[in-house]
């Protein structure tokens, strides 16, 4: 229905729209306009894709849209926001299953027609089976260990590493022959895809659930990796270059968590980080954690000059965010200032802690990265940490033996008063004792988030 030079100009069109959306990714002020652009991109690449296809029906491409565009929405809307690394777990395993499927497609079609593929058009066609079925059933892993369908501790067994070579070497086997032989028989063709989707389950099963997010970051990935060998074998160059785009950013963004937790990419695929899971360095025997009460802390906050709030996970869990810019601006009003420490992996995915704050309108400017926010917390009057506890945990610094040693830290523990608000002395994602919650500075308040956070405002207007 359009020329192939129109054809052609629309997609660098789209593929300009899908390099300024990520572009404007770089900031929570213009990431939602950067969604929005990408998402236009996508929309172009899609009809365009639907004006120049020949090979099936619109009645089909109809039904699939329905049904695939009707179960999305509905999984969007019901999904809870702690829940979303098993949503995008599952995504990345449909993007990487349909990749496996188009590559299978068209492998199936030339063994049909008799025609022989070219080395590059069948080395990209296998790369697309392999990365694919990878990223379908570890990411089908993934998903069964953070939704706690399968236990989240890492599951090893002797000679692991060597089953997973030999394997692998099996897969490089079959693939090079289904190349260097196209007639070869189909059962190889069959057994490469078997042997793929096995290696992904071996891939994830030893990789303890507290590095889940690190790995779903590498299977989405990866799900771009499998899409751009299979635009190669369609040769739809924006399936390449959309394919190149997930590809690297799921790279960059493992990389980025991996520094966020001072672990290599190598330890976190094969170090086995929470076979042993619960073990802490140091245990707190003998220590007393002091307490607090609303009441006092309503106190400590109204008249405090400057505070540093540090939100984790617990704030995600109990939805108190609305909570919490509140008693901003009460503190605020009465001429404190308050700002947001947020730590690169606080929460449960990149970014959790910006898209929970910016929900509750608090503004971007008063977000501050760890580097920024370290630096002002000995002169703070009053730290709230709020179900928050491994990114304010001062044996990152301090014990060479606690497992999230080196891990780059706020320095909670430095404020001349530290209130933190969790619900019992439960240890957090890691797994490990607390020593900021006995320091000399610390007081704890215990309840769930929101509930407190309700009362503590309610007191401040009150003082
Ligand atoms: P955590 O260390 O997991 O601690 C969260 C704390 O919140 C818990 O100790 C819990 O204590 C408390 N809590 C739970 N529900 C609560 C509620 N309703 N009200 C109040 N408190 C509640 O969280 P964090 O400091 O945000 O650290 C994140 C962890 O996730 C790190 O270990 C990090 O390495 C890991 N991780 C994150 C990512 C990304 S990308 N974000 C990726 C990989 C790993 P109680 O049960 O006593 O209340």
């Amino acid at each position: 229905m359009i020329s192939t030079s129109v054809e052609r100009l629309l997609y660098l069109v789209a593929t300009v729209l899908f390099i300024t959306g990520l572009k404007q990714l770089q900031s929570p002020e213009t990431a939602r306009r950067g969604n929005q652009v990408s998402a236009l991109g996508m929309l172009l690449a899609i009809i365009v894709t639907l004006l120049s296809t020949k090979t099936v029906t619109y009645a089909t491409i109809a039904a699939g849209l329905l049904v695939g565009g009707a179960l999305g929405l509905y999984m969007a809307r019901s999904v809870k926001m702690t829940s979303m690394p098993q949503m995008v777990a599952l995504l990345n395993g449909v993007g990487g299953g349909s990749s496996l499927l188009v590559a299978t497609a068209e492998f199936l079609h030339l063994q049909q027609t008799g025609a022989t593929a070219s080395v590059d058009v069948a080395l990209s066609t296998h790369l697309g089976v392999l990365i694919g079925a990878v990223t379908l059933t570890g990411s089908a892993i993934a998903w069964a260990k953070l939704q706690e369908v399968m236990t989240g501790k890492a599951i090893v067994f002797g000679g692991q590493k060597t089953v997973n070579a030999l394997l692998f070497a099996v897969i490089v086997a079959l693939a090079s022959w289904l190349i260097v032989v196209p007639t070869a028989p189909l059962w190889a063709f069959y057994a490469l895809i078997g042997l793929s989707l096995l290696i992904g389950v071996l891939l994830v099963i030893p990789i303890g659930g507290a590095d889940m997010p690190v790995v779903i970051s590498l299977l989405n990935s990866y799900s771009g990796i499998a899409a751009a060998m299979t635009g190669f074998v369609i040769k739809s160059e924006v399936l390449v270059v959309s394919g190149a785009l997930v590809g690297s950013s799921g790279i960059i963004l493992s990389q980025i968590m991996c520094k966020a937790m001072n672990r290599s990419l190598s330890n976190v695929l094969f170090g086995a980080f929470g076979a042993a899971a619960g073990k802490s360095s140091k245990t707190a025997e003998g220590l007393v954690a002091k307490t607090t009460n609303v009441e006092e802390a309503a106190l400590q906050l109204a008249y405090a000059q400057t505070v540093i709030v540090v939100p984790g996970y617990g704030l995600a869990v109990a939805q108190a965010q609305h909570q919490v810019r509140e008693l901003m601006d009460l503190v605020e009003k009465r001429g404190g200032s308050v700002k947001f420490a947020i730590h690169p992996v606080a929460g449960r995915m990149p970014g959790h802690m910006n898209v929970l704050l910016a929900e509750a309108n608090i503004p971007y400017d008063k977000l501050l990265d760890m580097d920024d926010i370290n630096p002002e917390f000995e002169r703070t009057d009053v730290c709230l940490v709020i179900g928050a506890n491994d990114v304010v945990n001062p044996a990152a610094r301090t014990d060479p033996s606690s497992p999230i040693f080196g891990m780059p830290i706020l320095n909670a523990d430095l404020a001349k008063r530290c209130i933190v608000m969790k619900r019992g002395m439960s240890a957090g994602f890691a797994g490990i004792e607390n020593e900021l919650f006995y320091g000399e500075r610390t007081q704890m308040l215990f309840g769930d988030a929101k509930g407190t956070l309700s009362k503590l405002v309610a007191e401040v207007k009150q003082v």
